[in-house]
């Protein structure tokens, strides 16, 4: 693991799309894993600059959406749909064919769903670079804790801990789902390279767990610490409960010089 340590939130929203861009330059058919909430936002802004001012093409990139809420519609303003046009997909050049986020209102016959939303991965030939953001008890996707470490898509019941942390961005009139379609844990762990953004001090204890404590199911981000490409990218607050940071700093330097292409 790759653990890359900023100054603040503005800093992992650079580097995390400094490390999108030119993933989409060494392969302009990159298969992107994405995720929302509220830490990618920051990188979102950034690749839609480095489209509009640099012309990053995404014209062959196909992206594949962690998850949904369960019962919410596309145009819902809270929905992951909503999210991913109002952030990037709208002001860029991505085909919308190309576009695959869970359908928050399929109708029943979840399983299958789920299924057919792991065959069209397979089908793009596998992500090649999946983006993560993580909770506050570790979940990455909605794989809260005890997900299977071999979970697939699937939908998933959320803790009272995630439905009180998103209730904020819903109206109060709103009602707030309580379950998602989620890629697993398995599936996540098939793509070809991870990138995991942390920020901020309500992310450390999270962050500790999942670099530096046991891998377990009751922190679904520590399963980073089986992926042979996992890069995690942390502002200083997210960073502060890390045993090791001085450690990883070395690591990092010492990978620039000897592999520069790690860091791409
Ligand atoms: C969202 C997702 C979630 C979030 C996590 C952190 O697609 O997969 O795992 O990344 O809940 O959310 P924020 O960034 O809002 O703290």
């Amino acid at each position: 693991m790759l653990v890359i340590i900023r100054r603040d939130s503005r800093q992992v929203s650079e580097e995390a799309a400094r490390i999108v861009a030119a993933a989409v330059r060494a392969k302009p058919t990159l298969v992107l894993g994405l995720a929302t909430g509220s830490t990618p936002v920051g990188m979102y802004h950034e690749l839609v600059r480095l489209h509009t001012e640099d012309g990053l093409d995404f014209a062959k990139v196909t992206t594949f959406n962690l998850d949904e809420y369960l019962g919410l519609a596309a145009e819902h303003e809270q929905s992951y749909h909503y999210y991913m046009n109002e952030h990037l997909f709208r002001h860029i050049n991505i085909p919308p064919k190309n576009v695959h986020i869970p359908d928050g209102q399929v109708p029943g016959g979840y399983e299958s769903y789920c299924e057919s939303y792991e065959r069209q991965i397979q089908a793009a030939g596998g992500i090649d670079l999946q983006v993560l953001g993580i909770g506050k008890n570790g979940h990455i996707g909605f794989n809260e804790p005890a997900s299977s470490l071999a979970s697939k898509t699937r939908v998933k019941t959320l803790t009272m801990e995630t439905i009180a942390d998103n209730r904020r961005l819903f109206k109060p009139e709103d009602t707030m789902p309580t379950c998602a379609i989620t890629m697993g844990i398995g599936t996540i762990l098939q793509a070809r390279r991870l990138l995991l953004l942390a920020s901020g001090k309500g992310k450390d204890r999270a962050v500790a767990k999942a670099v530096e404590g046991p891998i377990t199911a009751s922190a679904t981000a520590s399963a980073l610490q089986i992926h042979p490409d996992a890069t995690v990218v942390l502002d200083r607050a997210a960073a502060s409960r890390l045993r090791n940071r001085t450690y990883y700093q070395r690591v990092l330097k010492m990978t620039a010089k000897l592999t520069p292409n790690r860091l791409w």
